[in-house]
């Protein structure tokens, strides 16, 4: 082994034993929090790649991960953005606010489904074992259930696209692409007080405008009171987001290996069909001029042509067209060719582009995951190796953070933050 090498090894033994500390700490008994203070409950996605990095180090942890994020499920199969396992003051939207019945209390609004995914992840990890295909046999009908709460309750009229009704269940809470959906829905008259820019720089987190309209959403779905068909009908924010949808499409591939395994040969077909019916469905969302996945716009009808990392995510999707997952790395690599640290969440030199706002600029180690990942899936390599290498040294200069600048590195929102701490784990340091 060579002097640099040995370093390097040592270097990531270093930051591994860093992670699992930060996943130990953020740990409040079977769920993990995002970071202490700005998130204190147990976020939807944030447990699935947590359940990940866990399994790296601790394989019946990971699957208590994922149990205790579906106590949050509801009995007709959604899976909500925030379990709020215990009372504590510091968030706002708080569960009153959500106004659910259910307990544990939780909000009224979903985020990307990943846990099909991490149940085979941590399969894998633990090399198959009887204790683990118990776990994952026992989870699998409530992944299951999840999976058709998305087709009824967010493509009722079975286009192959599912519909985020809040800018929040697409996970990329302030994006670009939100913006002209947000403008023609109402702000909230309800004063309120927020508690993130008390505990993070402004600077970096939605405006208030945006957030006026946050709110008033869920305060129009409570109203509602949570009812899927009323939502869908009634509501003024509604959109095929590329980046759900592409996750979702993988998330549904992996349930489909599960439910080979624990599975009926009804639900096989059901999700075998399903799977045909998404294709077609991301289809609609490629423009084949500008080589690009927008998302669109269900309430007008209108693509919302601005790209985003979303845009390459049907790269994690899984693309039947090599040349297209060749075009889509092309632009992402010239994406990242202008900053010092890939990948960027809007291009460099677009409009849009704010460095140090969260999702509107800034890099994120799970995205650099998942573009990783998808990207050597598609045969593009060198780029996911660049993705990966960038990952560690944001995170050896700067720490574990939420998000980081991509142009000067600099470590944005909270800190200790428990899903770049998993993404060390399962993708970047392995
Ligand atoms: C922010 C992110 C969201 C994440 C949450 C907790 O709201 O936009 O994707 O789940 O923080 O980390």
């Amino acid at each position: 082994m060579r002097v640099d090498e040995a370093t390097e090894d040592a270097d990531l033994a270093a930051l591994r034993g860093r992670a699992i500390q930060i996943l130990r700490t953020n740990n409040r008994g079977g769920y993990t929090v995002p970071t202490d203070n700005l998130y204190p409950f147990q976020w939807n996605w944030d447990s699935a790649f947590c359940a990940m990095g866990v399994a790296t180090f601790d394989v019946q942890r990971a699957w208590d991960e994922l149990d205790s994020l579906y106590t949050g499920q509801w009995t007709n199969g959604f899976l909500p953005h925030i379990v709020f396992h215990q009372v504590v003051d510091s968030y706002y939207p708080g569960p009153d606010v959500w106004g659910a019945d259910h307990v544990p209390r939780t909000s009224g609004i979903s985020q990307p489904p990943i846990t099909a995914t991490a149940a085979r992840f941590i399969l894998a990890r633990a090399g198959d074992d009887r204790a683990s295909r118990a776990r994952a046999a026992a989870l699998y009908p409530k992944i299951l259930a999840l999976h058709d709460w998305w087709d009824r309750a967010r493509d009722p009229e079975a286009s192959g696209l599912v519909g985020v009704l809040h800018p929040w269940e697409s996970g990329a809470d302030n994006s670009p692409v939100w913006d002209r959906p947000l403008e023609a829905t109402p702000a909230t008259t309800t004063v309120f007080h927020r508690r993130d820019v008390a505990l993070v720089d402004a600077a970096m987190r939605p405006r208030q405008w945006e957030y006026e309209r946050y709110i008033y959403l869920v305060e129009l779905y409570r109203g509602l009171g949570w009812d899927d068909a009323r939502m869908w009908a009634q509501t003024p924010f509604k959109v095929a987001d590329v980046g759900l949808n592409a996750i979702l499409q993988r998330d549904e591939r992996d349930l489909l290996a599960l439910a080979e395994r624990f599975g009926t040969p009804a639900e096989q077909q059901r999700l075998s069909e399903r799977a045909a019916r998404r294709r077609k469905g991301l289809e609609r969302l490629w423009d084949e001029e500008a080589g690009a996945y927008y998302s669109l716009d269900l309430v007008s009808g209108q693509s919302l042509k601005i790209a985003s990392h979303a845009s390459f995510l049907p790269l994690w999707g899984g693309l039947d067209d090599p040349g297209r997952a060749q075009r889509l790395a092309d632009e992402l690599q010239r994406w990242v060719d202008l900053c010092a640290f890939g990948a960027p969440t809007m291009a460099p030199d677009s409009p849009e582009f704010d460095q140090r706002r969260y999702w509107r600029g800034p890099v994120w180690a799970i995205v650099n995951w998942m573009l990783g990942d998808g990207l050597a899936r598609h045969g593009c390599g060198e780029l996911a190796r660049r993705l990966r290498a960038d990952t560690r040294r944001l995170i050896q200069r700067n720490g574990f953070c939420e998000y980081y600048d991509p142009l000067s590195g600099e470590g944005l929102g909270g800190d200790t933050f428990s899903w770049t701490a998993a993404a060390g784990l399962a993708w970047a340091f392995d």
